[in-house]
């Protein structure tokens, strides 16, 4: 298996990425097309979201049947062409296992409303209360509440997403046996890695109980507990841990105690995690959906810490600033109208370069920005809908969408921009399900500037493999309190590299005293004078000390 600190993975949106037969929906076989164009970036492993059959309710994380493609994206011959024809250039096929919940689709589900008992246990469902109020006060994460009624049997289901998609009772032993069965089934056709959707709310207690109305209280009740660590410990045992597997959980809303007991080699359960919280930081008091600048100073203090902590505790982490849940991180925190090719080397720079594995999302390596469309109509996803239903009660209409453009999950999830010069941009010929952004975007037109997005993202890559301290040093930040440069060091005892960023379109000036001019990448100029370095607005740059 290929060294977690050496890998750089991508993450392919199915649905968005190339469509092969003209239906606006992208598919494998065009995921086929192009496969040239994985080997030429360097990555080694491919994450698609789920590909599996489904109602689509969630785009995919509603499944149905777990080992069966959906018609829509192709067939299981098309499946096993791609990992047949990835394999041969030593790149790797990760899924996407929703585990947490099934769609009230899946056959479990609709037995259990028929009244099989067997499968009712797969599912979390409870009686009303005495007064006739839902078993708990919980919050669905799509709005409105987490229980929905259970056919006309009287009784609630735990919906912690859409009432779609019903939470699945990790308790029951021959539930969890089931899984691990969709596990083994996908290893032996080939599937390389998983990763598993918000694995770390799967261990819901038998005995459930109110929150006290604060949300994170809430979320407390059934995230990271105890039985977490053992459910994930027994699936590696009886799956994937007898076999090369690199293993990716998907953690909501955990801490760095957690995911470096998740991550520790000697635990037995997973490679690496996502967290998010270093996402949040545009989110006014917490809530997502609102205006707001991002907090750099707050930015910068999150990402230190879970670097630091998980390197002290010999945990690992996934390293990303996008995907299909996450507006494009470019004008999240940059300013893409001016420095589009700046802002986005920068940020990879920034990432690339620390401690953990580096995860690129469709379309950055370019320079996609988001649709930002003008009336929810245009919109798709489920919790974007649902969001402007709550936000129209007191916004007008131009404010609501002013903040649906921002922080809607859509905004990462159009077409692929290949070719600026096509219609729908090369990725359809018919209308896509979604439309792509209006900006002129593409990957051809970015490959003929002098400055390339994605020649800077090679580069990087390339510079991962080849550089020791980039894969395995430590980190020590530097400047912490500077409010526009994020900087670290990071060493391996002897060598020394130091990762200037500057996160704002005015230049910086700073004193530093750069002993030698070994720049290994950057996307500008840098002046260095004595003692003083001068950087450009969102120039970055890594030099050997
Ligand atoms: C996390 C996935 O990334 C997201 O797209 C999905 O809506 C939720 N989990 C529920 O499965």
């Amino acid at each position: 298996m290929k060294s977690l600190e050496k890998m750089v993975i991508y993450q392919i949106y199915p649905k968005s990425f190339q469509d092969s037969n003209d239906d606006g929906i992208g598919d494998i076989r065009g995921i086929i097309q192009h496969i040239d164009y994985f080997v030429e970036l360097g990555i080694d492993m491919i994450w698609m979201n789920p590909i599996f059959v489904s109602p689509q309710k969630d785009n995919g994380y509603d499944i149905t049947h777990y080992t069966k493609i959906d018609p829509i994206f192709g067939t299981m011959e098309d499946l096993e062409e791609l990992i047949e024809k990835l394999e041969i250039h030593d790149i790797g096929l990760m899924f996407d296992m929703v585990f947490n919940h099934s769609s009230t689709t899946h056959p479990w589900f609709q037995q259990a409303l028929a009244g099989n008992k067997k499968y009712e246990d797969f599912y979390i469902i409870r009686p009303p209360k005495d007064s006739g109020d839902l078993p708990t006060n919980w919050a669905s994460k799509f709005g409105g509440p987490a229980w929905a009624p259970f056919g006309d049997s009287g009784k609630y289901y735990l919906h912690l997403y859409d009432p779609s998609q019903a939470d699945l009772n990790w308790r029951n032993e021959n539930m969890r046996n089931e899984l691990y069965d969709i596990v083994d089934f996908w290893m032996d056709k080939g599937i390389k890695g998983f990763r598993f959707d918000v694995l770390n709310v799967i261990g819901k207690d038998e005995i459930l109980v109110d929150s006290t109305g604060s949300i994170d209280q809430e979320k407390s009740l059934y995230t990271d507990t105890p039985v977490v660590h053992d459910y994930i410990r027994e699936m590696n045992r009886k799956t994937f841990g007898h076999r090369e597997i690199t293993t990716v959980g998907e953690m909501s809303s955990t801490n760095i105690q957690n995911s470096i007991e998740y991550t520790k080699k000697e635990n037995d359960q997973l490679d690496m995690i996502f967290s998010f919280h270093h996402l949040k930081v545009d989110y006014k008091d917490g809530d997502k959906w609102t205006l707001m600048d991002f907090d750099f100073l707050k930015l910068k203090e999150i990402l230190f810490q879970w670097q630091l902590g998980m390197e002290k505790g010999n945990g690992w982490m996934a390293l990303f600033w996008n995907n299909h849940d996450q507006p494009r991180s470019n004008h999240r925190f940059g300013d893409t109208k001016n420095y589009p090719y700046e802002v986005a080397t920068m940020l990879a720079h920034c990432l690339h370069m620390m401690r953990g594995t580096p995860y690129i999302y469709q379309g950055e390596e370019f320079g996609m920005v988001g649709p930002h469309f003008k009336t929810i109509t245009d919109y798709r996803d489920v919790e974007s809908k649902n969001a402007y239903e709550r936000l129209i009660k007191d916004h007008r209409h131009e404010e609501a969408m002013a903040i649906i453009a921002a922080k809607s999950r859509d905004d990462s999830r159009t077409p692929m921009q290949w070719d600026h010069g096509e219609k729908y941009y090369g990725f359809s010929k018919e209308k896509p399900w979604i439309m792509p952004a209006d900006d002129g975007i593409s990957l051809k037109r970015d490959r003929k500037n002098k400055n390339s997005i994605f020649q800077f993202y090679k580069d990087l890559i390339a510079i991962r493999k080849s550089e020791p301290i980039i894969q395995s040093g430590k980190i020590k930040p530097i400047l912490v309190d500077h409010p526009r440069i994020f900087g670290y060091i990071r060493s391996n005892g002897e060598d020394e590299i130091i990762v200037l960023n500057n996160f704002y379109p005015e230049p910086v000036e700073i004193q530093w005293d750069l002993p030698s001019d070994e720049k290994i990448i950057g996307n500008g100029p840098l002046k260095k004078l004595t003692d003083t370095i001068c950087l450009e607005p969102y120039e970055c740059g890594s030099w050997k000390i």
